[in-house]
């Protein structure tokens, strides 16, 4: 038999929640934010973080503006104890922040741990014990009765322990440990000893913690749970009810923001999701699910890229590229459709009407993140693209044939190149193939008369010497290609012409573009010049260029044009 064996595992229990109501509701205003960071972040890091470290990554909750930060174990750990000490005797903690710390139901730990808070003008203590069936059997050997008491044990010491420190303004937290794999009817009742213990106030409220300490199920049933339990116990206006999801199954986020349907109005997390195993809640996931719901995070995540710097070099964890929200590549798009839509998208978008761009769910300039960065061209990408890179870049709106012929020769690039080929890269392509006003032949001057019916006298230089050139037509190109047509020899007709200025004023540059049709062959020229008609006839001239008649045309076979 396999290893991979799907029978070894039953599925979670399903709790029967028939009058659920959290579905149908939405979520309104953002949940009061508790950052674990500094402790189950900590604890779950391979080389877990110095005073240093800390201290940064502290400054930048509080920059962000989290107002409840679980700063450590200090009962377990020397360097946490340190660290809270720090905090206090630095005066380190704003007025609107207030500190947390964890703690196991142990006289020895709790009466440590008011020692390292010893000072603080407000704290939480964070008290918890496991509750579920294979904690209880398996680990501690006890039952139902023997953990309650442990639990009711330490919320009594927790008590008396404050009651020694009046000068603190105390908030008991309590976590029935594993809550997601205990009995729903017996973490109520440990909870209902808990706060029974504590007595608490809607004036002064506890804080009751339901951890998924192990993702077991969809968020769908912790959301049930998390009502179910938020409907039974009592004192509900006392207590602040909180949730700690970790993400086993890839649904951290999902389960806490759903849990807020179901009556949560705390959520436990770390910046970007660090944590034991696949890591905690992510509060910057879920602050900026929000954020685009139109509702006020209560977070400053405007500057996300300093965020992925101090996380990255506190923990030396570095974020996924397509991290939700906040990674290098998700306001990226590489492929050709993706990229016409926002091109078109941006375009029409104004600051007065709501974000509705293709494939950008928020505008990534609230993120500090540019435009720039939206498209980027490698062999996936098509004609949109190229065409937003030569318009945002280079301010040249190139005809859709043309980017058409662009995108295929990048494309050739990008395979060559095995990836991204640049801005820059794409414009140098696009004057190299279309841009060929300068040789074989050269404009050396023109004379344009008009009267209804334009005249022009073209002067042209190639390797055989100077050539003027004299044509009739319906304006400067149609007279030019009539021109050239006595000139060369060739069947020249005009299919397409499009120019624009390029930027604004009187030094702005045209930009033409023409499509012609060369003894049956399409050809496209472009040119950028001085003023419009230099412009026409140079995009003219570089289409003519691109395709070489075999010989220059003999004083014979001209037949309006002149030798010069
Ligand atoms: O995941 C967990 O259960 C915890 C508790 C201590 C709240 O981190
Ligand atoms: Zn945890």
């Amino acid at each position: 038999m396999t290893p991979f064996d799907h029978r070894k595992y039953r599925p979670s229990p399903v709790l029967a929640m028939p009058a659920r109501q959290w579905p149908d509701r939405t979520v309104q205003q953002a949940p009061i934010w508790a950052s674990v960071d500094l402790r189950d972040g900590n604890q779950a890091l391979l080389e877990p973080m110095g005073p240093a470290q800390k201290r940064r990554l502290w400054q930048l909750l509080v920059r962000l503006g989290v107002k409840e930060i679980e700063v450590g174990f200090p009962a377990a750990s020397v360097p946490d104890f340190d660290f809270v000490r720090r905090l206090i005797e630095e005066g380190q903690i704003p007025a609107d922040v207030t500190i947390q710390v964890l703690v196991q139901a142990r006289e020895d730990l709790i009466r440590r741990t008011f020692e390292a808070l010893d000072g603080a003008p407000r704290a939480i203590v964070h008290l918890y014990n496991s509750t579920s069936p294979v904690q209880r059997d398996w680990v501690f050997g006890s039952d139902r009765e023997g953990v309650k008491a442990i639990a009711v044990q330490g919320a009594r010491w927790v008590r008396e322990a404050a009651a020694r420190y009046p000068d603190t303004r105390w908030t008991f937290q309590y976590s029935p440990e594993s809550f997601t794999a205990t009995e729903p009817d017996y973490a109520l009742e440990v909870c209902e000893a808990v706060i029974d213990e504590w007595q608490p106030t809607p004036g002064h409220r506890a804080i009751i913690n339901l951890p998924a300490t192990v993702e077991v199920a969809s968020p769908n049933r912790f959301a049930d749970q998390v009502e179910w339990f938020a409907t039974h116990i009592s004192r509900r206006d006392s207590l602040i009810l909180s949730v700690h999801t970790h993400n086993d199954r890839g649904g951290a986020v999902a389960a806490a923001e759903l849990a807020l349907l179901a009556g949560a109005d705390r959520v436990e997390g770390t910046l970007l999701g660090n944590g034991e195993r696949t890591g905690n809640m992510d509060l910057v996931t879920l602050a900026m699910n929000l954020y685009s719901q139109g509702i006020d995070p209560g977070l400053d995540l405007s500057h996300p890229d300093e965020i992925l710097t101090v996380v990255g070099e506190c923990t030396g964890i570095v974020t996924h590229p397509r991290h939700p929200w906040v990674g290098e590549l998700v306001y990226t798009a590489f492929s050709g459709s993706h990229q016409d839509a926002i091109r078109k998208c941006l375009k029409r978008q104004d600051a007065q009407t709501p974000w509705q761009v293709a494939y950008l769910p928020i505008d990534p300039m609230d993120l500090g993140r540019t435009y720039q960065e939206v498209v980027r061209v490698n062999s996936q990408s098509g004609k949109g693209g190229v065409a937003f890179i030569m318009e945002r870049d280079f301010g040249l709106n190139l005809p859709r044939w043309l980017q058409v012929e662009l995108a295929q020769l990048v494309q050739r690039e990008s395979e060559r190149l095995g990836g991204e080929v640049e801005g820059a890269g794409i414009e140098r392509l696009f004057r190299e193939h279309f841009v060929r006003d300068q040789g074989p032949r050269r404009l050396l001057g023109y004379r344009l008369i008009r009267n209804g019916h334009d005249h022009i006298e073209v002067r042209l230089g190639d390797g055989a010497g100077q050539h003027t050139l004299r044509g009739e037509g319906q304006g400067a190109i149609a007279a030019f290609v009539s021109a050239w047509v006595g000139f060369a020899g060739q069947r020249v007709q005009v299919l397409d012409y499009q120019e624009h200025a390029i930027g604004e004023g009187t030094d702005a540059e045209a930009a033409a573009y023409v499509l012609l049709n060369i003894d049956g062959a399409r050809v496209a020229g472009a040119a950028i010049d001085r003023d419009v008609v230099g412009a026409s006839l140079k995009a003219v001239l570089s289409a003519l260029n691109r395709v070489v008649p075999e010989a220059v045309p003999q004083e014979g076979r001209v037949r309006q044009a002149e030798a010069a």
